[in-house]
């Protein structure tokens, strides 16, 4: 059986690749193998940050690995918040403060296009693959639905009448982006 650290400690997202991956992966924590730093997302890109969290746990720890990292990209934004996404607020930022600021910068703006983007660095025998899912949608003009996290509220999928936060979660992971990617991943590891 392989083993894999994915390098998180996020238990929604722990929960949702080991259920993706089936019996013949074993995913580990950074609580697992007992990584407590913060590493930090100093990237200017999603594969940045990505391939940044990968590589540190493959240096310190040297375990097969992969990291993950989302953008919300909004076109009329220039693609922002983007790999600011978490932190768009400014100090003192949560998801609320976030939603508000980019509800705010879309006021009277027409073109309300955007996506999500995740992509994972997965580092396995010293290679370095990288595996992107995207969903594109719309930002809405208020909050619909409290599931979820972030964006969800204000972020409609395109060809549904609910913003994700108004699905539940196997729906929501079968056409997301983070859904996209952890697919492509198992599906590489699967064939090797
Ligand atoms: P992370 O890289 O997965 O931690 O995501 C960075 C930020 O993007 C999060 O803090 C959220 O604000 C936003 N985000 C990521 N995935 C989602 C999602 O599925 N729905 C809504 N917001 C998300």
């Amino acid at each position: 059986m392989k083993t894999l650290v994915f390098a998180t400690n996020n238990s929604h997202k722990l929960q949702e690749i080991s259920h993706a991956a089936g019996d013949h992966i074993r995913i580990l924590s950074l609580t697992d193998i007992n990584c407590t730093e913060e590493i930090d997302e100093t990237a200017g890109t999603l594969e940045g940050n990505a391939l940044l969290k990968a590589r540190y746990i493959k240096e310190h720890y040297d375990y097969n690995c992969f990291a993950d990292d989302t953008g919300l990209e909004i076109e009329s934004l220039n693609g922002k918040p983007g790999v600011y996404s978490a932190r768009y607020a400014g100090p003192g930022h949560d998801h609320q403060k976030n939603m508000d600021k980019v509800l705010r910068e879309l006021k009277g703006v027409q073109n309300r296009k955007a996506r999500f983007r995740t992509v994972i660095a997965l580092i396995m025998d010293g290679k370095e693959t990288l595996f992107e899912g995207i969903v594109e949608g719309n930002i809405l003009t208020e909050r619909h639905g409290d599931k979820g996290f972030g964006y969800d509220p204000i972020f409609q999928p395109t060809g549904y009448e609910t913003s994700f936060a108004q699905m539940d979660l196997t729906e929501k992971n079968r056409i997301s982006h983070r859904g996209k990617a952890v697919r492509k991943l198992v599906e590489f590891l699967r064939s090797q």
